[in-house]
């Protein structure tokens, strides 16, 4: 078997390297594999990362389970997208970054071959480095949710002094949302589903937290915002949340959502947003602009630099219990990012 696109793996090299693959879409338990694989060779522009946390994220899960296009070209498909690891080679055209820890983003978007397996090969510039102070199981949370949360917070603009909602703000994307907002000098209403939920949106820095379960929500609200309302809304459910927003938003206001998963193809209160001239940035983490790649990068940089984000570990599972870290995202009780470690034996 081998993968094409830029990671390949062809079936003349002799080195193996264990991997999680599947060949058809299906549930967990029954199509994901254990087992060896070739391990890839750096082609031109390319290093190859030693793994030592491969990260699940929903999406990593929806196309494992047939929602979202995987790719099966060629035969199998490598899953997951971010991970953290150790550079071990490079190929021709890359600058000597032998031994630099590193995290990756987007290991599997238009690639066959992702992070859940011992190596992987991806171009450099997927590989930004992983400050000293960063420990591999923090690399490994960084790419979709951190990036995410950083556009939904900056693309309608800077949010300094501006009131920002922040919904779903215990989730994996909404925690660090909250934390993008503060750093930016935004103040934050975030809204969580239970009491816990609510300590952890507290816990991220918000400065109001409301349960979005309870009450009149859009007049709690307004109690937190004034009456100017809301200025920007990073949006974990477009779709169930959309005549709050356009209630809570303010004339000029803006929203920036990552998904509306529990209504897909919601009806748009139209002319309550039209009347405020509302502006409705949709984001997609994989495909957005480069330059927004890189200004979130460099934002990661400098709040490892100066250890200015928290992360939250749910749970780590071994290279072998990968259908399980699966199932955990799919149940939605994971209380932060699932990682997988892809070194040693299973406990
Ligand atoms: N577009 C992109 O680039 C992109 C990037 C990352 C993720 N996503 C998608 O975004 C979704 C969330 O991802 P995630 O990893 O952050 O998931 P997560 O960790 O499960 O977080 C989702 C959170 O949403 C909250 N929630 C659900 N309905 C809500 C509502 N109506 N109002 C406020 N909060 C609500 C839940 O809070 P409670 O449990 O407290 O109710 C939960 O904590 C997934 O569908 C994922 O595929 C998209």
């Amino acid at each position: 078997m081998r993968c094409h696109g830029s990671d390949k793996i062809t079936n003349e090299g002799k080195s193996l390297m264990k991997a999680i693959w599947y060949e058809k879409p299906g549930k967990a338990s029954e199509v994901l594999k254990y087992g060896e694989q070739q391990k890839p060779a750096p082609r031109p522009g390319e290093v190859l990362v030693r793994v030592e946390y491969s990260a699940v994220h929903p999406s990593d899960v929806k196309k494992r389970a047939g929602l979202q296009p995987a790719g099966f070209e060629d035969g199998f498909v490598i899953p997951h997208s971010d991970g953290s690891g150790t550079i071990e080679d490079v190929g021709t055209g890359v600058e000597d970054r032998r031994g630099e820890r590193v995290w990756l983003y987007q290991a599997q978007y238009g690639r066959h071959c992702g992070s859940c397996a011992e190596y992987i090969t991806v171009p450099s510039g997927m590989a930004p480095r992983l400050p000293d102070n960063a420990d591999f199981s923090i690399g490994a949370c960084i790419g979709i949710p951190v990036m995410t949360a950083y556009r939904c917070v900056h693309v309608a603009g800077n949010p300094a002094d501006r009131v920002v909602l922040v919904t779903g703000a215990s989730g994996r994307v909404g925690f660090y949302a909250v934390q993008w907002a503060k750093l930016a000098n935004a103040r934050v209403i975030a809204t969580a589903g239970t009491v816990e939920n609510c300590q952890v949106a507290l816990d991220a820095g918000a400065d109001w937290v409301l349960n979005y379960r309870e009450g009149d929500l859009a007049q709690r609200i307004f109690e937190c915002a004034g009456s100017g309302g809301v200025d920007h809304i990073v949006d974990v459910e477009f779709g169930q949340n959309a005549r709050v927003s356009a209630e809570v938003l303010n004339n000029c206001g803006t929203i920036a959502t990552y998904s509306s998963s529990r209504d897909p193809e919601p009806l748009i209160p139209f002319y309550p947003m039209m009347f405020k001239n509302v502006s409705v940035h949709t984001v997609l983490v994989y495909n957005m602009p480069d330059v927004a790649k890189q200004q979130a990068i460099n934002a990661v940089n400098d709040a490892f630099s100066g250890r200015k984000l928290k992360h939250r570990i749910s749970a780590v599972f071994h290279l072998a219990e990968t259908a399980k870290a699966h199932e955990l995202i799919e149940s939605g009780a994971a209380a932060g990012c699932v990682l997988i470690r892809t070194s040693g034996e299973p406990d």
